[in-house]
């Protein structure tokens, strides 16, 4: 009966087209679980939470022991991936020679193959002659180091003298420059004025912490359509054009590298378009600016391309990501999100692009730092069997199936909150949700209450772990009141770890949060016991509760 077959098979594959639906669960997931981890502990457990959160932790949401929380632990989707088999097989034949181990072969490789053949050594696989990786530990041991150096390269050709702002500075750009000057001038003694300016779609708080922490200004310019909070742009990453343009060409000099954040953390994980980054490329080389990737998480922002913008649509994700890496002349990243990994990071830099041109000595003086600092050039601060795992899991990010499975499960978690009645950043990104706090609170909290850490707070009372990035990680205390970031973010922020949760997991948080925006009247606000003045101080803060 091979119509009867037949005509079934067509059944099954009309079927394959309607879950591509975000709400689709036709398609299985593209792979099965080799290993799982039970729970030490019980959602019924909430006085014993109650207890470790207030008495140890002080509300703080990163000093809660995560064996005690029996739910979704969404406070990053750094380093949190579940690895492949084939990544801990990788770590397993790990080589962990004290130099050139096998590993780092394997990275240097793959580094090529994935993000294109002009990040890969001209001259073959030779150590130590014009290596366009450096490889770190993490994200923001490579940002340190760029920014250590840079600030040196810098120095050597003098430093400014401050002057005044041309007049063809946007008047908000300059106050919002003069304003992040006097933050960073606060943390220094002496007569010093920070002059270098570092612009991006938004900063991460690491890379905002190392920019200021050499007396530099970093600098967010998100666009328009993400200020207006335009639900139904897709590319809400995007960078201000018009801002960066103004910003260059009023103030030649200034601006040592301009970045664009892929995809977009700090501003609600939105993707940044092919054409986006194109523009920037234009106006940066035009004014002989380098332009670097915060390339966190690249092949996220590669699958919104290919999914939203024209022209993209039948393209492989590995060319779009070639595409994408072809605009700059050096990126940095942290490989604990798209590495896929759990521990990693690295600088690129193109060894005939601005910044090598405009800097020639920095890449030696990098090596140098990264002896210093991390390790020889060939680890990098990793043990061999990281970078093996790095490498298997760099040609496993951009696989087609596991790209969809990631972001429409975020899409399903963002969609079942908005049913359950909660305010959420649209459109959601690649790897969180970010809950409006503003909007969830209707507006009715008062800022010096730090309504988003109440809220985190009781979150994981109820037994799942998010994050406050809004009013207190991105404000500030000027001695006597909180200053909310510029422009204004509030939000609280549910990342979810790749490979890790099912949707029922997370679909479970969602229902704790709606118990929580049913009562939101009767969250109580915070006070904070310790480190309100403190730089990076959510990391460090302690706080209670005012009853
Ligand atoms: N840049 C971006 C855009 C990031 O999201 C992060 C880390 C870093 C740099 C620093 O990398 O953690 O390896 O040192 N983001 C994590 C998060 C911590 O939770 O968003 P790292």
């Amino acid at each position: 009966m091979p119509n009867a077959l037949d005509f079934f098979i067509s059944q099954f594959r009309s079927h394959l087209d309607l879950s591509n639906e975000p709400s689709g669960y036709y398609r299985p997931r593209p792979y099965r679980n080799a290993s799982v981890r039970f729970r030490n502990c019980a959602l019924a457990d909430f006085n014993e939470r109650r207890d470790i959160l207030i008495n140890e932790a002080g509300l703080n949401t990163f000093l809660f022991r995560a064996d005690k929380i029996p739910g979704c632990d969404l406070l990053s989707d750094s380093g949190t991936t579940t690895m492949t088999s084939e990544q801990w097989a990788a770590m397993i034949v790990g080589d962990e020679a004290y130099g050139s181990n096998e590993g780092y072969f394997e990275l240097k490789q793959q580094v090529g193959e994935t993000f294109g053949p002009d990040w890969r050594q001209k001259s073959g696989l030779r150590v130590g002659d014009r290596e366009p990786l450096f490889i770190f530990h993490q994200g923001r041991a490579a940002e340190n180091a760029l920014f250590t150096v840079l600030s040196r390269e810098l120095k050597k050709t003098g430093f400014p003298k401050p002057k005044p702002f041309s007049s063809d500075l946007l008047p908000q750009l300059r106050s919002r420059i003069e304003n992040r000057i006097r933050a960073v001038k606060g943390q220094t003694v002496g007569p010093f004025e920070p002059f270098f300016v570092v612009p991006s779609n938004s900063h991460f708080d690491t890379t905002e912490g190392n920019i200021e922490d050499k007396f530099m200004v970093p600098l967010n310019l998100p666009c328009r359509e993400h200020l207006e909070n335009n639900e139904n742009f897709p590319f809400r990453g995007n960078m201000d054009l018009e801002a960066l343009e103004n910003l260059l060409a009023s103030e030649p000099g200034r601006v040592p590298l301009v970045y664009v954040t892929i995809t977009n953390n700090t501003g609600g994980g939105q993707p940044v378009s092919m054409e986006n980054i194109k523009r920037v490329r234009e106006i940066t080389r035009r004014h002989k600016v380098p332009f670097f990737f915060d390339a966190c998480r690249f092949a996220e922002n590669a699958w919104f391309i290919r999914e939203e913008e024209k022209g993209y649509g039948d393209r492989r994700i590995g060319d779009i990501v070639r595409e994408m890496f072809d605009q700059v002349d050096g990126f940095h990243i942290s490989f604990k999100k798209d590495g896929l990994g759990n521990i990693g990071g690295a600088i690129c830099l193109r060894e005939d692009g601005a910044f090598t041109k405009r800097f020639p000595q920095f890449a030696n003086e990098l090596t140098d730092y990264q002896i210093m600092t991390e390790g020889h050039p060939t680890y990098g601060g990793l043990a061999g069997r990281d970078l093996k795992a790095l490498a298997e899991g760099l040609r496993t990010v951009t696989r087609q199936d596991y790209l969809n499975l990631r972001v429409r499960q975020m899409q399903r978690f963002g969609d079942r909150l908005t049913m359950l009645g909660i305010p959420i950043v649209r459109p959601i990104g690649g790897h969180a949700i970010y809950i409006d706090i503003d909007k969830f609170f209707d507006g009715a909290g008062r800022d010096e209450e730090l309504k988003g850490i109440s809220f985190t707070s009781l979150l994981l009372i109820a037994g799942h772990r998010f994050c406050e990035l809004g009013l207190y990680a991105f404000g500030s205390f000027d001695g006597r009141k909180e200053v909310p970031p510029e422009p204004r973010v509030n939000n609280v922020r549910a990342a979810v770890p790749r490979l890790t949760y099912e949707d029922r997991d997370l679909f479970a948080a969602a229902e704790a949060v709606k118990i929580l925006h049913d009562h939101r009247d009767r969250i109580p606000g915070v006070r904070v016991d310790y480190g309100r003045d403190l730089k990076l101080r959510h990391f460090k803060s302690r706080f209670s509760f005012i009853m």
